[in-house]
């Protein structure tokens, strides 16, 4: 984080009248004392807010906050180095039917999407890979104004994949149009906004300001967030899921897919209050909460003590809340959940899901997405199907 000093040295004597523990104890937590008060200082944030890792819908901007919004605000980006688009009758998956309707109303060339957050705003791996060979790209969780992101540190590696705690770090809604409206029509690739926010409102505000942009075909609402007026996550209650939902409808006609969090506590009830409430989509899933301790300090390793758990670890667990909603509701879901390779991806269309989206796996290959495609192309000439979408669903129970 750049705008970070670096950590103070400070001295604490210890009390030999206490234990050991007692005391690191207490010298860990004057230290996360200090943090806060350098993030106060630099971005505006309020105690409670650097503490929570998010922003008080009540603050009102201040000196700082606008200074942060104008660092993270660059030129508008008109163009890319971008990797050429190859020949389309070059590519191994030419001639083969990958066409897929990932929510309603959206029908993409095949049903591999990159998951928001690990692939930027796209513009990044477009120096990289050729973008125009994904179904469709989905930006960085997009806020109403500038975040500065959680303290760090804000990624730790587990067993089987990551735990993040990002924290929403954009540059605001406005400012995302602004930037990368003029690139992304160019890029070759339907791009589809990821929203968050703290109210309905806050939802409504960025699709708005972004729903004229060039290149953006849908909205995928990240309703993982607590809702300011009970904290709760609007993603963990089917009414609140279903009021976000309903409020972004009535502001926009491009499909809106509302992304689920396994960290409801039913999370069939609110992927069917979505549906009902107008949603064109769902996403399933995003990350599940985790927490690595550092043994050394005695504490989380984590900024913000606990975060995202994403990669193979996840798949199980998303593969069967994708089972569980796709036999719920009537609406196309996304699957999520550490997509590496073909196979990962034809079990969540076996299980229902009508695309995926490809994550943490392309931090360690960018080309990670390419090879999936390529992976389902193969597959479907192997087996000798007409369409890609003749497994989505296979491995779900018959009805009689
Ligand atoms: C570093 C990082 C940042 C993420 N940021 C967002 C985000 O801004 N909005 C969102 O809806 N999901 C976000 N996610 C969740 C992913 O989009 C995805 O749902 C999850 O990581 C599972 O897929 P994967 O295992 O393929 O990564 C993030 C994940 C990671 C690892």
């Amino acid at each position: 984080m750049p705008w970070r000093r670096p950590k103070k040295q400070i001295e604490r004597p210890i009390d030999v009248r206490r234990s050991l523990e007692e005391s690191l104890e207490d010298a860990a937590e004057g230290e996360e004392e200090e943090d806060l008060v350098e993030l106060v200082d630099l971005d505006g944030a309020s105690i409670a807010e650097a503490a929570a890792g998010e922003p008080d819908a009540e603050r009102l901007p201040t000196e700082i906050a606008d200074k942060l919004r104008e660092s993270l605000a660059g030129a508008v980006i008109t163009e890319v180095r971008a990797v050429p688009h190859a020949p389309a009758e070059t590519l191994p998956e030419h001639g083969v039917d990958l066409s897929v309707e990932a929510a309603r109303g959206l029908w993409l060339k095949n049903p591999v999407l990159t998951a928001s957050g690990t692939f930027g705003q796209g513009v990044e791996y477009a120096e990289l890979i050729d973008v125009g060979r994904l179904g469709a790209i989905v930006n960085k969780g997009t806020t109403p104004r500038a975040r500065p992101g959680n303290p760090q540190y804000r990624i730790a590696e587990t067993p089987a994949g990551i735990l993040n705690s990002i924290g929403l770090e954009n540059p605001g809604a406005e400012e995302v149009a602004r930037k990368y409206g003029k690139v992304w029509a160019k890029l070759g690739v339907p791009v589809i906004v990821n929203v968050a926010g703290y109210s309905v409102d806050d939802y409504v505000f960025v699709v708005e300001a972004l729903d004229g942009t060039p290149g953006v075909v849908a909205f995928e609402l990240n309703v993982s967030c607590p809702n300011v007026e009970g904290g709760m996550l609007f993603g963990t209650d089917p009414q609140l899921a279903a009021q976000v939902t309903r409020g972004v409808k009535d502001a926009t006609d491009k499909p809106v897919i509302v992304k689920l969090t396994p960290n409801a506590p039913n999370v069939v009830e609110v992927a069917q209050a979505c549906e009902a409430a107008g949603a064109d989509g769902l996403t399933a899933i995003n990350t599940v909460l985790g927490m690595r301790i550092d043994v050394a300090k005695r504490r989380p390793m984590l900024g913000t003590g606990s975060g995202g758990l994403s990669g193979p670890a996840l798949r199980p667990i998303a593969v069967h809340l994708t089972y569980q909603v796709a036999q719920a509701v009537s609406i196309p879901i996304i699957g999520a959940g550490g997509v590496t390779n073909a196979n990962d991806a034809l079990e969540f269309l076996m299980a229902g899901a009508s695309a995926v989206q490809v994550g943490t796996a392309t931090f360690a290959d960018p080309t990670a997405p390419l090879t999936v495609i390529e992976g389902l192309a193969a597959y479907v000439r192997a087996q000798g199907l007409a369409s890609i979408r003749d497994i989505i669903g296979a491995a779900l129970p018959r009805a009689e």
